[in-house]
């Protein structure tokens, strides 16, 4: 797994006191924190309010041929303390939710707790990037405890809707395809989607407080 960029950065330069294989131990171990976190508090929000916020979540850890890449793009020197310095996303994780207001709850809970710092946010939600590209972005650190020293790792979390989803796994392969040279017909039609996809979960939203609000009631005149 390594080979690919064992050209590029070396090894064993005794200044460089960090091996690519801690920095891959400390975002799969970071991946690992977040992931159990999501687990307890889906879990939790099932006990109280039977139903689960999260759909399904996908971690990953970026290939060394696409942390190379981003370095490069972003004008710095590939060196192991470049790469856990700069490069935001080694370890990433994606929160896939049935309803918008389940991504502020989600976001809401993992800022609370204690050992998560939460670096920087990005409201895409609120502010859609111009491709119509809708997701909350939370990029956080979370300390991972080795057997002599403690090293704050950073996560980058995604969470968004099944909808936005949809959308931006279409909106990556037609970027990947064409690289920054998407016909304009294509991107014109994926940003039309967007509003759609906007719709429907305003839509399904509405629908479930319905859904919700029945259910109470109907709860209300059994106690009675
Ligand atoms: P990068 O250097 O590209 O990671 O950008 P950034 O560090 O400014 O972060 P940003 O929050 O804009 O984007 C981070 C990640 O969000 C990307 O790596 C994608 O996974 C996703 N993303 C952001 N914008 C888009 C978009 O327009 N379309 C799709 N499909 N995904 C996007
Ligand atoms: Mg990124």
């Amino acid at each position: 797994m390594t080979e690919g960029i064992v050209l590029e950065v070396d090894f064993n330069n005794k200044e460089q006191d960090i091996t690519w294989e801690e920095i891959i131990l400390l975002h799969n171990s970071a991946l690992k924190e977040i992931g159990t976190k999501l687990e307890i508090l889906n879990d939790e929000f099932q006990h109280i309010h039977q139903y689960n916020p999260i759909e399904h979540i996908k971690s990953r850890i970026k290939s060394p041929e696409s942390i190379v890449r981003k370095l490069k793009k972003k004008g710095y020197e590939v060196t192991l303390e470049n790469m856990a310095k700069y490069v935001n996303d080694i370890a990433g994780i994606r929160i896939i939710c049935s309803f918008t207001s389940d991504i502020y709850q989600i976001a809401n809970m993992l800022r609370k707790q204690n050992d998560i710092k939460v670096i920087s946010t990005k409201d895409y939600i609120e502010s859609p990037k111009e491709s119509g590209y809708k997701s909350y972005h939370m990029l956080v650190s979370i300390p991972i405890y080795l057997s002599d020293s403690v090293v704050d790792t950073k996560v980058e979390i995604q969470i968004r809707t099944i909808a936005m989803d949809f959308w931006a796994s279409l909106e990556h392969k037609m970027n990947y395809k064409f690289e920054s040279d998407a016909p304009e017909e294509i991107r014109k039609e994926l940003f039309e989607c967007a509003m759609m996809v906007e719709q429907l979960d305003d839509r399904m939203l509405i629908i479930n407080d319905k859904i919700q609000r029945a259910k109470k009631e109907e709860a209300i005149w059994k106690i009675d």
